[in-house]
């Protein structure tokens, strides 16, 4: 399969003015214990069941990081089956091949490329799964009906998103943001109803919509300057660097005081909350659809001699 490689060569920006070397160099750096928390193994763990993959399908896993959904994608599939993993960073692309090779799982294929830019021959795929990283694509809908094309007709996509009812870090963060006229993209996709809209609005139907706990902790009091400190590190808030230092001293007390407002007896109560969305591509598309409905509609004089 034909996948045009991407440029990330310092400087290209995406649409919200990311610079994607920025972002890739971020995950080249977390590589290395990308796999150590709990959060994204449980998260790519309830995609993949929700995605029901066959044996001898076709698997698109966009953002694949360390592979967590590509090497479970390719062991159901089988070998009559093929996987791509695609991911803007090669730090991450490095984990999952080193984990792919001591599987020995022949058919994985890992590409360096930008899911908003990548080439793929239409129709090519049965499932499109992408965990944790659609919000951070600035154009969302573009990416959507992008995967909508590389999708075979009867194909599903699913993707996951934090719900707004999150309490873990950028979720807290995303409205006090958004206060400064500032969105973040962990304010993107935060209802089911926006997941879903996102979905008919890319030409899916909605196949199902699920919001769950992926994980829970207490966080102490103490730990909310670490909190911070990650957030602001993360590509995600990005857009915060540009705020002169005062509105961001200011964001900074709003966020201690948001987080510190969750305190029970025991801490703060951290969890993350997402939406795990599937739609599925319709085996005719609404033109398709259409026009069969003309062709069965009885002649009349108007419907065939139409002028
Ligand atoms: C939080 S990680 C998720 C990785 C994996 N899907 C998982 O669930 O463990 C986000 C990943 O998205 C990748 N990424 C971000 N923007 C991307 C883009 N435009 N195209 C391809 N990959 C991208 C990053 O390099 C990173 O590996």
């Amino acid at each position: 399969m034909k996948v045009t490689p991407h440029d990330t060569s310092a400087g290209r920006m995406d649409d919200s003015g990311h610079p994607a070397a920025e972002v890739a160099a971020y995950f080249d750096r977390r590589s290395a214990t990308y796999d150590a928390g709990d959060f994204h193994p449980r998260l790519t763990a309830r995609l993949i069941e929700a995605a029901g993959i066959k044996e001898g399908q076709t698997v698109l896993d966009v953002a694949t990081g360390t592979g967590l959904v590509a090497i479970e994608a390719a062991r159901q599939a089988g070998a009559s089956g093929r996987v791509i993993g695609l991911d803007i960073s090669p730090g991450m692309l490095a984990q999952a091949r080193r984990k792919i090779d001591d599987l020995a799982l022949p058919n994985i294929e890992l590409c360096e490329g930008d899911t908003c830019t990548v080439d793929l021959p239409p129709g090519g795929f049965d499932h499109i799964l992408c965990s944790a990283a659609l919000v951070f694509m600035a154009d969302i809908p573009a990416v959507l009906r992008g995967w909508h094309r590389f999708l075979k007709p009867g194909g599903y996509v699913g993707f996951d998103a934090p719900a707004e009812n999150s309490t873990a870090g950028g979720s807290t963060l995303a409205p006090l943001a958004l206060s400064h006229g500032i969105s973040l993209g962990y304010a993107r996709l935060r209802t089911r109803e926006a997941c879903g809209e996102a979905l008919t609005d890319a030409g899916f139907e909605v196949a199902y919509i699920h919001t769950e706990i992926i994980t829970q902790r207490i966080m102490p009091l103490s730990e909310i300057d670490a909190a911070w400190a990650g957030i602001i590190n993360h590509p995600l808030s990005r857009p915060l660097l540009d705020l002169p230092p005062d509105t961001l001293a200011k964001l900074r007390e709003d966020f201690r005081a948001k987080v510190a407002s969750l305190a029970t007896p025991e801490g703060i109560v951290d969890r993350n909350i997402m939406h795990i969305a599937f739609g599925r591509k319709p085996t005719m598309n609404r033109l398709g659809s259409k026009a069969a409905a003309l062709r069965l509609r009885p002649s009349s004089g108007r419907a065939a001699g139409r002028s």
